[in-house]
Parts: C-alpha cells; structure tokens; sequence
C-alpha cells in the first residue's frame, strides 16, 4: 500500500480530516488547552472560531448534566421539554429584535440548509411557488452538506463534489483587500453589492428565494468584513425584489465581534439568520435558525423539515447556559474591548515583511500573507505558508485557524485569530508575541528554501 502520509497513526479507525498526525489534547480550561505529554496551548482561535466562552466552565456541564438525568431525549415532532421552549426564548431574546422564532439543529450546515428550505416553504405559502433560488457569493463558506456547499462559494471545498451540487448563482465577494471589481476605498461605490441586483435580474426575480451571506466572511478569505454600507445596498435590493436576506452568522455570532451578530455593526436586519459555534461554545452540537415575525406568519402548514435531533434537549440545555454566561459574564462588551487591543497589536505584525494584511472586527481577526507586499503577489500553493505558520505557531505553544485559497480559491495563504471572549491582555500579548516570533521563524525558513 503506498504511504499515506495524512494518515493519523494514532486514529486507526478513523478517516482522516487533516493532513498529518494530529495533536492529542486531553483537557481545556479558560482559553488554555494541554496535550497528552502537559504541553500547554494557548488556543487563538477558539478551534475553529467556536469556544466563544472558553474551556472548562462547570454552569455549562452542570446544566447539560442536569438535563441527561431527567430526560436525555425528546422527538420534538411529538413532544415538547421546558428546557428547548426556554431556550428558544432566550434566543429570541438575544437576537436582534425583529428575529423572533427559533427553529433548533445541530450544526452550522444544517442551520444554513433550513434556512434555504425555510426560504423555500415561505414563497410556497405565499403563492411564489417559482422562486427557489438562493443567490450567494464566491469565496464565502456555508457549510460542507450538499445545500450548504451548493450555497458555499469556497472553491476548494466544491471541487470533488462538483457533480452533487445545486445550481445556485453566486457573485463576486466583498474583498477591499483585493477588490474584484479593481476599486479602491476612495473610488468604491459599493459594486460587489449592486451585483446582486444584476444577478437576481439575470437569472429572473420570480425564480429567487433568498440571498445567503456572511456578514464577515469567515475561513474562506481569513476575517473579512463588508465595507461600510454593502448591507443596506444588500437589504435595499432584496426588499425591492422580494428576496429574503439570510444572514449567516454561524463564525460571526454571539459576541465574536464585539457586538452580539455581526450584522449589528452594519445597522441592518436580516429576514432569517444561521447560527451555530458559538451558540453552545462547542461544549456540545447545536444550530439554530432565527426568522423574523414575517417569515413565520406566512407559514400556513409546518415547517417541513427536521431532523432527528431538532430541538434536542441536553443541547438546549447547553446553549441556554451558554447564553446566560454570555451575558452575566458581559463577554459582548469584553470581546468589543479586548478586540481593540487585539487589532492594535496584530498590525505590529506588518514589521515582517509578509505580512499583506491585518484586518477584523472584535475578536474576530485575520492575517494575510503575501510574496510580495506591493504587488500583493501570494505565494505559490506548494510553499504551504499558512500551514508553515500554523506549525510554526504549535512549537510554540500557540493555536491559529490556518485557510488558503482567498485569492482564486487556490492561491492565497492566511490565519485566523479569534480566542475566546475571556481572553485577558495579557493572553492577548502572548498571543500576539508568539506570532511575531513565528512568522519571523517561517520568513527565516522561506528565505532558506525555496
Ligand atoms: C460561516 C459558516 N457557516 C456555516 C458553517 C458550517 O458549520 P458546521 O461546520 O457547524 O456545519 C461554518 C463552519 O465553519 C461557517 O464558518
């Protein structure tokens, strides 16, 4: 059998996600992880954007606990528990005020696909049975499910699955860093948004249902916000169509950047909204979608869709104390402070020559990295920067998110760093100062070999 060096010796039954071993961790507490050997990590990325409160907070076990004594499952097709009802108000209550019903799942594809369903079934009670589209961007990610990757404009995630998926029209993304309509922030005049006015007009406004964005796109292009004004753009037009605005704020929720959904900071309120990650910080699988008071009403019949663990009750326990930490412990307002130092001392990074960009929002925040800083010019694929980075990083005791891909879905190399919203300074300082000894230790290495 040929070497199959992304085999994990240590997962023998296991398919394998990565490319290599993986490290073994065994415990995890506040924004620290420890591996088999005591090795201590200081996680900068919350995993992959999602331990929002951090690790080892006993109110969010103690009540998962609670609810797996008295009842571990209930189908709620037949049956409603107290603990999902009072989950779903306080849900309700934590997202924008014009975001009302809840709708449980167990995940961010999952959360992303009902929406699309939602979308769906919402135009059928209304009598626009035609339209079933959903409009989406390239180099957005919604999720790995055939409908969440058919709306996901991540190249590299599409590629194999091609065949399997949906015919969904996707437009350019919002990339001030490298603008594809080849404007600037004094020349933009917001084209990447008027070009789903174009799309929704080609492809015929009585055939679409919804457009699906994330407010800040996440691991696809490594942290990177709209520009100021692209949403009202984006909700203007979907009003004037009759498409709904889907929001996913699966990576961008529950305080990631400093306001409670990402949306927030652009004045605007989507028709349904995805979450998930931080929802239940990870500690457990959970999703939701949040429609406004409209989409509910029009809905004449159920909602046809569900899962098995729709509305299950040991994860609603959780994300209802998830929810309760968040804001006893004012981890919104925490993550808006921590934030400001956290981007303060990542644009120091700009001393190492390929560092292209730092940019974000909160605790939300990527770093690009480029061949050649005028030119913008990545490097070549095979030169695997960001997993150098990542690497780098690990020896030195620190956890990043490590993505490529953002200039054409191939070339393009950055990292995300988001750590948990308990983060203190001085975590953030070691943090940052682990970056710059690592970045500097990959330049090092690049200047060495080709
Ligand atoms: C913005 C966004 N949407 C959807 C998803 C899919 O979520 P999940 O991996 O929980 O299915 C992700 C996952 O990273 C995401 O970042």
């Amino acid at each position: 059998m040929p070497e199959r060096p992304f085999l994990d010796p240590s997962g023998t039954r296991l398919f394998s996600r990565g490319l290599g071993p993986l490290l073994k961790l065994v415990r995890g507490e506040g924004v620290y992880v420890w591996d088999e050997a005591g090795n201590r990590y200081i996680d900068g990325s919350s995993g992959p954007i999602c331990v929002n409160i951090g690790y080892g907070v006993g109110e969010v076990w103690e009540a998962a606990l609670k609810q797996l004594e008295a009842l571990p499952f209930a189908h709620s097709f037949h049956h409603s528990v107290d603990v999902v009802v009072k989950c779903a108000l306080r849900l309700a209550e934590f997202t924008p005020p014009g975001l009302t019903r809840v709708f449980f799942c167990s995940g961010g594809s999952e959360a992303t696909e009902a929406a699309a369903k939602m979308a769906r079934q919402y135009h059928i009670e209304r009598g626009e049975g035609s339209r079933y589209k959903v409009i989406a961007r390239w180099q957005s990610y919604h999720g790995n499910t055939l409908g969440a990757l058919s709306m996901s404009g991540n190249i590299q995630r599409r590629r194999l699955y091609g065949p399997l998926l949906l015919d969904f029209p996707h437009i350019p993304p919002a990339y001030c860093y490298r603008c594809w309509f080849g404007k600037n922030p004094d020349s933009c005049d917001l084209d990447c948004a008027w070009a789903l006015e174009t799309a929704i007009r080609a492809v015929g406004p009585e055939y679409v249902s919804a457009f699906i964005a994330e407010p800040i796109v996440g691991a696809t292009l490594g942290t990177v916000p709209a520009p100021g004004g692209y949403f009202k753009v984006v909700r203007e037009i979907c009003n004037r169509y009759g498409v709904l605005f889907i929001a996913d704020e699966v990576m961008t929720g529950f305080g990631r950047t400093g306001r409670r959904f990402a949306l927030e900071h652009y004045g605007v309120e989507p028709d349904i909204m995805a979450v998930a990650k931080g929802l239940s910080s990870g500690y457990i699988p959970l999703g939701a979608v949040v429609a406004s008071e409209a989409v509910f009403d029009a809905f004449e019949r159920p909602f046809f869709h569900g899962h098995t663990y729709t509305g299950h009750p040991v994860a609603c326990a959780v994300g209802l104390a998830v929810i309760e930490y968040i804001e006893r412990c004012k981890l919104v307002e925490r993550a808006a402070e921590m934030g400001r130092h956290l981007l303060g001392r990542l644009r120091e990074l700009y001393d190492h020559e390929i560092v292209g960009d730092v940019r974000g929002l909160g605790l939300f925040a990527g770093v690009e990295f480029v061949a050649d800083r005028e030119s913008k010019e990545p490097f070549p694929p095979e030169r695997r920067v960001n997993h150098r980075v990542y690497e780098a990083c690990l020896r030195n005791g620190l956890l990043i998110y490590p993505g490529s891909g953002a200039v054409d879905g191939v070339r393009g190399d950055h990292i995300q760093v988001a750590p948990p919203l308990v983060v203190n300074r001085s975590q953030i300082d070691e943090i940052v100062d682990i970056l710059h000894r690592s970045i500097g230790e990959v330049e090092g290495e690049l200047g060495e070999r080709p």
